[in-house]
């Protein structure tokens, strides 16, 4: 296939995602060329989250979701991004068992995406992955709290951190996740004070989803906030838009004419050139 490669003006990730302290950084999801294109001047990164397989493909979890699958959907992105930072995914199963696949499956995401970094689900259990693909100059994103590869259903969406224990072993993760050099860490779903407490300790930018306002900056997935994806709301989605219903209304509207034959009107047809008259063809033939 063809491919649109984005000129290469978009900024190193801790230019855009760093310092801390700065102003409140914006992501969105992004799988696709088109909402790519939308979001690009608008949003500080755009993260294409293995939340695909559930928002795209109809997955239950996101664990279904193949590093093919992530690759092709990392590659439309990254090829119309010119400004915003590209994030892709690691999905499930391809960097938590050993080192050395990890390694391979992230070299293949950087060269055949065209991303700027990828994220990886995973606390101190994940941290000397995490240093192991740093070190050799790939920026990694955390992802802490509720880490989604690890739901089985949708039973393991649930807010963690609500006890002592659990809290404390959230901090300690984002520490293990920072020292070990990502650039930023999402957290996920979690309750405020145990949020509060992460960006307090690491010394890289939280992203909450679910998490706290006092995070270093925001994500939300694109097609919960634009009302697209409407089979669950999660009570950390705030609709921005309600794009579900226009489309509906534009493929009823779109139906309505087919049927009554008021679609295509005359502007959407090609007329063909007029003929001479036969008698005019004779006459230039001689
Ligand atoms: O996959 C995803 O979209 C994510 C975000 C929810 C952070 O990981």
């Amino acid at each position: 296939m063809t491919q649109c490669p984005a000129q290469k003006s978009r900024l190193p990730v801790n230019e855009v995602l760093g310092p801390k302290g700065g102003a409140p950084i914006v992501g969105l999801t992004a799988y696709t060329a088109p909402v790519a294109k939308r979001l690009d001047r608008h949003v500080d990164f755009m993260l294409v989250g293995d939340s695909l397989a559930m928002v795209l493909y109809g997955m239950v979890t996101t664990r279904g979701i193949d590093l093919e699958t992530m690759i092709r959907h990392g590659r439309a992105v990254a090829d119309h991004a010119h400004q915003a930072v590209v994030v892709v995914d690691m999905p499930f199963g391809t960097y938590e068992d050993d080192r050395d696949t990890a390694m391979a499956n992230v070299k293949r995401v950087m060269d055949e995406t065209g991303c700027d970094a990828v994220k990886m689900e995973g606390g101190a259990d994940l941290a000397p992955t995490v240093a192991a693909v740093t070190a050799s100059g790939i920026p990694v994103m955390g992802h802490i709290g509720l880490m989604p590869q690890r739901a089985k259903d949708r039973s393991g969406f649930r807010t963690k951190g609500k006890s002592d224990t659990e809290a404390r072993r959230i901090v300690k993760d984002a520490k293990a996740i920072a020292d070990a050099g990502a650039f930023a860490i999402v957290v996920e779903g979690v309750v405020d004070s145990v949020a509060r407490d992460v960006t307090d300790a690491v010394h890289v930018p939280t992203i909450g989803i679910g998490a706290s306002a006092t995070c270093d900056g925001q994500i939300l997935v694109t097609e919960d906030m634009s009302g697209l994806f409407t089979d669950f709301k999660p009570r950390f989605v705030k609709r921005y838009a309600e794009l579900g219903d226009a489309l509906e209304a534009a493929v009823v509207a779109y139906a309505t004419e087919v049927r009554e034959r008021t679609f295509p009107g005359d502007e959407h047809v090609v007329q063909a050139p007029k003929k001479p008259k036969t008698k005019e063809v004779n006459r230039a033939r001689g």
